[in-house]
């Protein structure tokens, strides 16, 4: 079998047959990427999945909208699920493989095993929605150990999930590549995500001052400002100013540890949360 031979994309709900179409990939000596998703596909989606492309023989594409990770007032029951149109994305993208597992396959009801960073799953993002990371880092997990790839793709969009899964893979050595691609905007800047679609036209132009925001952050310590919290009362001051926006958190970080110090000692990230009428945004922008 080559990678011809495998043009078709397959459909696999259950793990013995997700596991037995990955073993004749891994027999003909295929490279394998899995690109863990919840579906809802966009350019974001559609940027890991031709970097997978390039990069590897066999595509394997994760859907699973998965319910630990969102809180109890949080949108799951609402979240996106256009399965027929990301089946076609996929097939255009050249996807080998899309694993659609239900509830039960990834949480049989005797299932009790969870994992969890102690201190990066619980600040920034991890404050304001308590359990979230668990949720990630414990699928995630699930999908590494059932795929088995030799490289898995993330988005900077989610710049502390990816942290955090890295952190994850390294400290339980586990054997597969981290790769992470960079965030894909629309032309005036507004960062890619499933949750746009929740938007209105005028929430949408309001959702701009997050993107702004993290240049107008990124310009400031370019030009030489080095006081790291006055940073962080301007990025403040600047959101509390536009209509419409209510701020869970503005700071600048370093771009590793995502500790929060005083003056800059190392390449940093601009972080922001908000939420836009009842959609909650999140963005960050790399300040090297
Ligand atoms: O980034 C996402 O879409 C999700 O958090 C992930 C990584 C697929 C885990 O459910």
């Amino acid at each position: 079998m080559s990678a011809a031979d495998l043009e078709n994309l397959k459909i696999a709900e259950s793990v013995p047959n997700l596991r037995s179409e990955i073993a004749a990939a891994r027999n003909a000596g295929l490279k394998v990427a899995l690109v863990p998703t919840m579906g809802a596909m966009h350019e974001g989606h559609l940027s890991l999945i031709r970097a997978a492309r390039e990069q590897s023989d066999y595509v394997v594409v994760s859907i699973f909208v998965n319910p630990t990770q969102f809180g109890p007032h949080e949108d799951f029951d609402q979240y996106p699920r256009p399965f027929q149109s990301d089946i076609a994305a996929c097939t255009d993208a050249g996807v080998d493989l899309v694993f659609r597992p239900d509830v039960e396959t990834i949480y049989p009801a005797d299932d009790e095993t969870v994992v969890n960073l102690q201190r990066l799953s619980t600040i920034l993002e991890g404050a304001h929605r308590p359990g979230h990371f668990q949720g990630v880092t414990t699928v995630v997990l699930k999908l590494l150990n059932i795929v088995a790839p030799d490289v898995a793709y993330f988005g900077a969009k989610d710049y502390q999930q990816q942290l955090i899964i890295r952190r994850m893979c390294r400290d339980l050595y586990l054997p597969v590549e981290i790769v992470t691609c960079p965030t894909v905007r629309e032309p005036d800047g507004l960062a890619l995500s499933s949750r746009n679609e929740y938007l209105s036209h005028q929430e949408r132009e309001t959702a701009l001052s997050l993107s702004r925001c993290l240049r107008f952050t990124r310009d400031l310590i370019s030009g030489g400002e080095s006081r790291l919290d006055y940073v962080r009362q301007e990025m403040v001051a600047q959101i509390e100013k536009t209509p419409g926006v209510e701020l869970d958190y503005a700071t600048v970080a370093d771009a590793e540890s995502l500790e929060e110090p005083d003056r800059r000692s190392g390449p940093l990230v601009a972080l922001i949360a908000a939420r836009v009428g009842t959609t909650r945004l999140i963005d960050n922008m790399l300040i090297d």
